[in-house]
């Protein structure tokens, strides 16, 4: 889709969007032909608008010289009107209009949001973008229609601003729907392979390098907790590396990004219920977080140090996969009881992450991941639940996810916890017991940070949404692309 500022308007209007707040009539709008002006004025006054926050009202106009589908929006309280808000606003509206099978809109402001241009910009593009985004390239029947352009109506002639920040929102967006299409390809089509094919694609088009290591050197570098967890799958594990050296000179620190890539995630032998299965195509989410991310900080050539790492494999049942019960010998040397084949997300990330440090040497490690059905039972849908050993990098985070809307939550990484993960006959074991499981499995994965600053971002929750809202389809929302990118700039 076309996204541009105009000062000109072309004869025919195909549908246009008003947004507006409640404190104020609506004024003159710049640009606005007199007939569609009072036909807007005429409607507010006959249905009595009130321009609250989220109020979307549309009419088909048909006058002299306009056939156009008019959108309006209430912004509510301009005082109250974040970036999320904002951004939520465009989404809806756009979404409507795409159902109404628009193909081109023109978008006037009643007013200026307090937001500067940059980030005005950045919240419209992306907004616009994800709100159209649909995963419907197995329906015959297509769900929304295509709209080519959305042209923002301002009489501006500085709007050098603007146009950097729709450039930088649909980077954003592309790469969030990168992710999204990884996540919403069923496991019969993204497996460890394709996964890892997928990436090269990506590194390749957004310009990264990467390197994908098989099972003959996995086995020689020991990453047996790994091993196991895919031992099960007809498909081989992959190590996927992905490297973005944007600050290569000088003593810079190197951050690791590690996503959890469970391609499919059965349970293994402790098996899920079929119920519990349906969405575990998904456990994957962290790794498309991740390869989302290399991408857009690839294309907007930050000024960092990332290395991404995903440990690609799928949790399946036969002779070959692993039982509860057997103990595993992780790379970092350390042992572990399985107690549970279905807690093995943590088996994965801690090899990912011990390669990570030792072998890529990153000063910092993020890990992102469908992790444990307690954080989706804690926060539900809304938040991703974090852990982590430094407070000043996740005060870092919080500012990312105030840009993006995607909210997060602090657990306590408190060591009372840790008690739980004790094992009579291994250093640990993989499961801490009934409660608290979304901050066990964290402080599982701390075991293996070395110490170095450490952030864990469990997206169970997050990673998919069973209804469309705001920049939301029905799917995988692509959860951590937009907030690790805007991360890593917090950190520039
Ligand atoms: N991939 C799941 C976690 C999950 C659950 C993601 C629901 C998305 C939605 C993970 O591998 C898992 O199975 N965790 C278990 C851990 C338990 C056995 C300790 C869980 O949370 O039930
Ligand atoms: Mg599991
Ligand atoms: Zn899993």
């Amino acid at each position: 889709m076309k996204i541009d500022v105009i000062r000109k308007l072309p004869e025919h209007l195909d549908t246009i969007v008003v947004l507006h707040h409640e404190n104020e009539p609506l004024p003159v709008l710049d640009f606005m032909p007199e007939e569609l002006q009072t036909a807007i004025e005429t409607f507010i006054k006959a249905e009595e608008l009130s321009f609250e926050y989220g109020k979307i009202n549309n009419f088909h106009h048909i006058g002299q010289k306009y056939n156009t589908r008019i959108i309006l929006c209430g912004a509510g309280d301009p005082g109250q009107l974040s970036m999320d808000k904002l951004r939520r606003l465009f989404a809806n509206c756009v979404r409507l209009a795409s159902k109404l099978k628009t193909r081109s809109i023109y978008l006037f402001m009643g007013f200026l949001p307090s937001l500067n241009d940059v980030a005005f910009g950045h919240a419209l593009s992306e907004a616009v973008l994800l709100a159209v985004y649909t995963f419907d390239k197995y329906l015959s029947e297509k769900k929304n229609g295509v709209i080519e352009s959305l042209h923002y109506v301002l009489n501006n002639k500085n709007t050098r601003h603007i146009n950097r920040g729709i450039l930088e929102g649909r980077i954003y967006a592309e790469t969030t729907m990168l992710a999204r299409d990884l996540v919403n390809e069923p496991a019969n089509v993204i497996n460890p392979d394709t996964l890892a094919e997928t990436a090269k694609k990506a590194a390749l088009q957004y310009g990264f390098s990467i390197e994908i290591i098989s099972m003959d050197k996995l086995k020689r570098i020991k990453m047996d907790a790994f091993l196991a967890v895919g031992r099960g799958s007809k498909y081989e594990p992959k190590l996927i590396i992905m490297r973005y050296l944007g600050n290569p000179d000088g003593k810079k620190e190197t951050i690791g990004l590690i996503g959890k890539g469970l391609t499919y995630d059965s349970g293994g032998y402790c098996i899920k219920t079929p119920q519990g299965m349906v969405n575990m195509k998904n456990d994957m989410g962290g790794s498309a977080a991740v390869i989302g991310a290399m991408s857009a900080i690839a294309t907007l050539r930050l000024k960092v140090n990332v290395i991404g790492i995903v440990a690609a494999c799928e949790n399946m049942i036969s002779g070959e996969a692993y039982r509860p019960g057997d103990i595993l010998r992780s790379m970092s040397g350390k042992t572990i009881e399985v107690i549970n084949t279905d807690a093995e997300g943590r088996l994965t990330l801690i090899d990912a992450i011990h390669y990570a440090i030792e072998r890529e040497r990153v000063d910092r490690v993020l890990d992102i991941a469908t992790l444990t059905g307690a954080a989706v039972a804690a926060l539900g849908p809304q938040f991703s639940a974090v852990l982590t050993n430094n407070e000043a990098w996740l005060q870092q985070l919080r500012t990312a996810s105030d840009f993006t809307g995607e909210l997060i939550w602090e657990m306590p990484a408190h060591e009372e916890y840790k008690e739980m993960l004790k094992s009579e006959i291994a250093d640990l074991k993989n499961v801490g017991g009934a409660t608290a499981g979304c901050i066990t499995a964290g402080l599982f994965i701390k075991e293996f940070v070395a110490d170095k600053p450490w952030l864990h971002i469990d997206i169970a929750g997050t990673a998919l949404k069973e209804k469309e809202a705001g920049i939301y389809s029905y799917g995988a929302t692509g959860v951590g692309v937009r907030l690790l990118t805007s991360l890593l700039r917090e950190m520039e």
